[in-house]
C-alpha cells in the first residue's frame, strides 16, 4: 500500500486526497497547526485516511505533496522528507504570495525555490493547473465536482485528459505519471524545473485549466508558451 504524506489540508490538499483515496492510495494529512483541528476532514475521508503534523505526515509518506503557497519561512520538515519524491502543486499568485524577485526576473521558476528548501527531496511540479473545487459556473450537475473529477477518464478513452509534470529528478516523473494515469489523466513530461514556467498562471496551457487539454493539445501550449518576466 502506497502513502502519501499531504501536507496542506485546505482545497486543495483534502480534494486531492479524497481523489488518491478512490484510487486506493492512503493518505496522512496535515495542516499549518495540528491534527486536533483535522478531526472532521478526517472522518469525512474515511479510514485509509489520519491527521498528523506536518513532520510525522512527512515521515509516514511514500511520497509527499506541499499543497501550500510558497513561502521561504514555510517550516518544512526537510529532514523527514530527505529522499523523497515531493510533488509540488503550488501556483505563484503575485496578488496572493507577494513578489519573488528571482521569479519575477526569469531567473528561476517557484518550484526551484522549493527545490532548493528542500534540497535532499526530489521536489516535481504537479497538479498545479486542475481545479480542486467545482466550476464557477454551474450548468449541469458534473459542474459541481472538482475538476480533478469531473475531467478524470479511464486510460484509453478519447477524451482522456492530459496534466503536466515537471521535475530534475526522473523517478520523480515516473511516480507522478503513475499518480495521474491512476487518478484518470495522461502526462506530459516538461522537465526540467527550469522550464516549468510553461505551465504558470497566464500561460496558454493554463488557462484551458476549466475544461483542459488533450495530451497532443498540452504539448503544443507548452511549446507556444512565452516567458512572462514582471
Ligand atoms: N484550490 C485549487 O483549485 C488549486 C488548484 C491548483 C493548484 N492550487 C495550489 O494549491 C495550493 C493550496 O491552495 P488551496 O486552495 O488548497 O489553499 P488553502 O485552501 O488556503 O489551503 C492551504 C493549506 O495549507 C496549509 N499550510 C500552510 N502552510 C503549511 C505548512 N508549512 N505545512 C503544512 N500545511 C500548511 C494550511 O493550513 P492552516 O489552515 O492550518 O494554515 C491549509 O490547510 C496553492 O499554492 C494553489 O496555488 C490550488
Amino acid at each position: 500500500m502506497t502513502t502519501i504524506g499531504i501536507l496542506g489540508a485546505g482545497q486543495a490538499g483534502s480534494t486531492l486526497a479524497r481523489v488518491a483515496i478512490a484510487a486506493g492510495y492512503d493518505v496522512v494529512i496535515a495542516n499549518s497547526r495540528g491534527p486536533e483541528t483535522l478531526k472532521g476532514l478526517v472522518s469525512d475521508l474515511g479510514p485509509r485516511a489520519r491527521a498528523a503534523y506536518a513532520a510525522d505526515a512527512a515521515a509516514a509518506a511514500d511520497f509527499a505533496v506541499t499543497a501550500f503557497r510558497y513561502t521561504p519561512d514555510d517550516n518544512l520538515p526537510v529532514e523527514e522528507l530527505a529522499g523523497k519524491v515531493v510533488i509540488d502543486n503550488n501556483n505563484y499568485m503575485v496578488w496572493r504570495d507577494g513578489n519573488y524577485a528571482e521569479v519575477d526576473s526569469g531567473l528561476k521558476t517557484i518550484h526551484e525555490l522549493r527545490q532548493e528548501r528542500l534540497p535532499t527531496s526530489k521536489v516535481v511540479k504537479a497538479f498545479t493547473h486542475i481545479q480542486f473545487h467545482e466550476r464557477f459556473l454551474i450548468r449541469v450537475p458534473s459542474d459541481t465536482l472538482p475538476a480533478v473529477s469531473r475531467l478524470a477518464r479511464p486510460a484509453g478513452a478519447p477524451d482522456r485528459k492530459a496534466l503536466v509534470v515537471s521535475s530534475n529528478y526522473p523517478e520523480a516523473v515516473e511516480l507522478v505519471t503513475r499518480f495521474y494515469d491512476d487518478l484518470g489523466f495522461d502526462a506530459v513530461d516538461n522537465s526540467p524545473l527550469s522550464e516549468s514556467w510553461r505551465s504558470a498562471p497566464g500561460t496558454p496551457m493554463w488557462r484551458l485549466h476549466v475544461d483542459g487539454q488533450s495530451r497532443e493539445d498540452l504539448i503544443r501550449n507548452l511549446q507556444r508558451a512565452q516567458r512572462i518576466i514582471l
